[in-house]
């Protein structure tokens, strides 16, 4: 079966980053989303060579879905 897919925002902050520790830990892929504002990718490091896991630095109020502008997967970084 195919691993669900989480997306989630503020993903580098206190609360975002524990649900992120969570669904990986559960098998999912994980997308996460943050400005950097406030949190720290720092709070994530121990995913960076998880294939499973993702990064966007982008401010969700910023995204939205049309068709001159979306998300596409390979916006995510891998790596980092
Ligand atoms: N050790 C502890 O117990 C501890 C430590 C830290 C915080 N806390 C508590 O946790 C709560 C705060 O945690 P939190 O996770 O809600 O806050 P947070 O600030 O840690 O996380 C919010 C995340 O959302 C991101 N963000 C904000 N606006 C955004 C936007 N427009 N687009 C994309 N990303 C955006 C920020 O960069 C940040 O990473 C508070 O109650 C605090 O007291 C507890």
């Amino acid at each position: 079966m195919k691993a669900p897919i989480s997306v989630v925002t503020g993903g580098a902050g206190f609360i975002g980053s524990h649900l992120v520790d969570l669904l990986l830990a559960k098998g999912h892929e994980v997308r996460v989303v943050d400005n950097l504002s406030g949190g720290d990718k720092k709070n994530l490091v121990s995913h960076f060579s998880n294939n499973s896991y993702s990064f966007l630095n982008q401010d969700i109020l910023e995204i939205y879905i049309s068709s001159s502008r979306y998300w596409r997967y390979s916006s995510f970084d891998r790596k980092t």
